[in-house]
């Protein structure tokens, strides 16, 4: 088994675990985290993605198994529909990163809603040097994050980018400097979205990805489930009652 698994009431903590191949994403790696995928869908909950803390997030797709697929692969959207299906999740995602995320590895991090990563932490693109594109997500998600001409530079060089890079560019949400406080640093911050209802993280999820035609349609729909939500009613009045106190 490729991955780890471990169960808390709000969120599942995944972690990428075939540290022999630098955790390159291959066909089990993609299966596997299908089946992550289906549990969140199932049974929504928060997830903490990480490659561990050994000084590896992921080294790209698996470039033996890359070098063997033909156009008909490429087609089939191998990776880059697992990480749709990532960035699709019902609750909010965050990717813990330890070392290198590269490729495919830097684009399962984009998947995630979030990134905190270690001061040793570096992202890069390097598919170009590989005579291919970098096919699983970066050509829209990283200029979303980064902004275009920052996205295209990254692609077109390969450049990596260090964590202080990464967070002044907003790569990255958050950087802790020793890998020990890596984890931590990320169940803190789901832990603070924990706060939220998670009827309201989940719409709030929906409306940030959805395609700007769809504001404020979509807002205005989402509020007005979230308006009628008993949720809502009860942390409201906790907050005008504590105010009385
Ligand atoms: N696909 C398949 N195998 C990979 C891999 C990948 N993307 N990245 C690393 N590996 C394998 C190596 O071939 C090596 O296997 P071996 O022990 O059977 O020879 C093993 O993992 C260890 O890799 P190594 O390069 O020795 O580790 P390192 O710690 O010195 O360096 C990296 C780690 C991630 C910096 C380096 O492996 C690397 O640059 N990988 C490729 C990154 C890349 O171009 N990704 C884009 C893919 S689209």
């Amino acid at each position: 088994m490729s991955l780890r698994i471990e169960e808390l009431p709000d969120r599942l903590v995944v972690t990428l675990d075939r540290p022999e191949k630098r955790n390159a994403v291959d066909a089990d790696l993609v299966a596997a985290l299908h089946e992550v995928c289906a549990r969140l869908e199932q049974e929504p909950r928060l997830l903490l993605l990480t490659g561990g803390t050994d000084g590896i997030f992921a080294a790209g797709a698996d470039i033996g198994q890359l070098r063997e697929r033909g156009r008909l692969d490429a087609l089939a959207a191998i990776n880059s529909a697992l990480f749709g299906r990532i960035r699709a999740l019902p609750m909010p995602t965050v990717a813990a990163i330890d070392g290198p995320a590269l490729g495919g590895g830097a684009e399962l991090s984009y998947a995630c809603d979030l990134r905190v990563c270690t001061a040793r932490a570096f992202f890069g693109q390097p598919e170009v040097r590989l005579g291919i594109i970098a096919g699983a997500g970066a050509t829209h998600r990283l200029p979303a994050l980064v902004g275009e001409a920052r996205a295209k530079e990254l692609l077109f060089t390969g450049r990596r980018v260090d964590a202080a890079e990464a967070l002044r560019i907003g790569l990255v949400n958050r950087v802790v400097d020793e890998p020990g406080e890596l984890l931590d640093g990320a169940h803190q911050l789901l832990d603070e979205i924990a706060k939220g209802s998670a009827l309201a993280l989940r719409l709030t999820k929906l409306a940030v990805d959805a395609p700007v035609a769809a504001h404020p349609h979509l807002d205005l729909v989402s509020q007005a489930v979230l308006f009628e939500d008993e949720e809502k009613r009860r942390r409201m009045t906790e907050f005008l009652d504590r105010k009385k106190t």
